[in-house]
């Protein structure tokens, strides 16, 4: 069986400006997988190599098939949903349209989704008909998550849900975030600033350094690694 997810040797650029330089990281499936770095260091372009929205080569597998070629769209049908830095949700529509929206790829059981995005995000059914730009911080990177669960993907991407959030909101998120891996089996691939709180939660991660994998291994391990204590756990 291959693993859910596969980067062999990817490379990206933006322009003449190449952002990674040969990443490699596996998945499998049902596991929180961690990407750690300092700012720049490539995580987010590695979400958009898998996503298919920067150009790049080297390999990406999902679920044993070939990611190159397909668009983005075909990409989120095929289970892969991703929740973008800065949320990206539709500020102008409430909450419920939001995630409406999130279920374009699909036909039925939108009902189901919805419960069980309510099941999740118990404050969501209040706030059906409230505009999206009115929620706090915290709550739309909820909606921004809960808008992608209701893609039901296999595999959610998660840029810096942390950012910007106080530390109960960041907490309750990553609580959210095991719940649905435990629940649903949602394998979860987060790209985080903030690594101790991703480390606890994650089976396995990965470091990058200037678009390159500097580090990786069970989360454990990497705590107890001294480089990643000094740099990135500051103790
Ligand atoms: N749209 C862009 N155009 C040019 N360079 C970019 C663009 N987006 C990112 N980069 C560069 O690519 C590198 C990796 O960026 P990014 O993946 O956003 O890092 P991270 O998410 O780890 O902060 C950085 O050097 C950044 O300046
Ligand atoms: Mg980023």
């Amino acid at each position: 069986m291959p693993a859910l997810l596969e980067l062999h040797d990817v490379e990206a650029r933006y322009g003449a400006v190449k952002a990674l330089h040969g990443v490699s990281l596996v998945a499998e499936e049902k596991q929180i997988v961690a990407v750690l770095g300092a700012n720049g260091a490539g995580k987010t372009t590695t979400l958009r190599a898998i996503s298919n929205t920067v150009r790049r080569s080297g390999e990406v597998r999902f679920a044993g098939k070939s990611l190159a070629r397909r668009s983005p769209e075909s990409i989120v049908r095929m289970g892969i949903a991703h929740v973008p830095e800065g949320r990206g949700t539709f500020s102008e529509l409430t909450v419920n349209e939001n995630l409406r929206l999130g279920a374009y790829t699909r036909r039925g059981g939108i009902k189901d989704d919805l419960k069980r995005v309510r099941e999740l995000f118990p404050w969501i059914e209040r706030r059906a008909e409230q505009q999206a730009g009115t929620l706090s911080g915290g709550e739309q990177q909820m909606l921004a998550m809960a808008r992608a669960i209701m893609a039901r993907p296999r595999l959610l991407l998660l840029d810096e849900p942390s950012l910007g959030l106080a530390p109960l909101i960041v907490s309750e998120i990553f609580r959210i975030v095991r719940e649905l891996n435990e629940r649903d089996g949602t394998t979860v691939l987060v790209v985080e600033q903030n690594a101790n709180i991703a480390l606890e939660a994650a089976d396995t991660a990965y470091v990058l350094e200037v678009g390159r994998v500097a580090l990786s291994g069970p989360s454990a391990d990497l705590r107890e690694h001294e480089a990643v204590r000094r740099s990135y756990l500051g103790y």
